[in-house]
């Protein structure tokens, strides 16, 4: 099973460089992403593939449910590098629809660790109970808590002091919140977008 995954990549390698024989000298050299996406772990929702883009253009940090705590060193240190140093324009927080991790905080089940993990979700699941709980099936109610799940997570980037201070410097950088469709492969927008300190 292992050794498939190195043939696959030498193919990939060679397929590459033959498409565009500077393609690996180029990127050994710099990346220059203009973009962060803050995902989901989920196997499913592979970030480039997604919206099309090369290594090299899409800077990637993704963990269970698409969480941006602001006590995780892991995303601190991922948005401060985009920010600071790669000086994306766009971050793009990406959640998808079906997600076990937001499930698992709407169904309160008990999964270990992440049950800690999950405690940012819980707390929209209890700001936005009452419209969640007024929808009909569980399926739909976990999407739904997906889609708040967003919108908060997209706020919480947004009250970071990285991004913040970025704001106040006047650099130019705009958040997003887009949900993912596993059943259709299709993006959308949630239109949430913050794009400075007026906005948050
Ligand atoms: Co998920």
């Amino acid at each position: 099973m292992i050794d498939d995954l190195f043939r696959r990549n030498r193919a990939w390698s060679i397929a590459r460089q033959e498409r565009d024989p500077d393609f690996f000298p180029r990127l050994a050299r710099q990346q220059r992403p203009a973009y962060l996406w803050i995902g989901c772990a989920d196997s499913r929702v592979p970030a480039n593939e997604i919206v099309g883009l090369d290594p090299g253009e899409l800077f990637v940090h993704r963990n269970v449910a698409n969480l941006a705590p602001p006590s995780d060193i892991n995303f601190l240190s991922v948005l401060s590098f985009a920010v600071a140093v790669l000086k994306v324009q766009h971050v793009i927080v990406c959640g998808h629809y079906g997600c076990g991790g937001v499930r698992a905080a709407l169904l309160d089940e008990r999964n270990g660790i992440v049950d800690h993990w999950l405690e940012p979700v819980r707390g929209t699941y209890r700001r936005n109970a009452a419209r969640i709980e007024a929808i009909g099936s569980e399926a739909d109610r976990v999407n739904a808590l997906c889609e708040f799940n967003v919108q908060d997570r997209v706020q919480d980037v947004a009250a970071t002091t990285i991004i913040r201070d970025a704001w106040a410097a006047g650099q130019k950088l705009a958040i997003h919140g887009w949900i993912y469709g596993l059943a259709d492969g299709l993006l959308r927008n949630l239109d949430v977008t913050v794009a400075g300190l007026e906005d948050s």
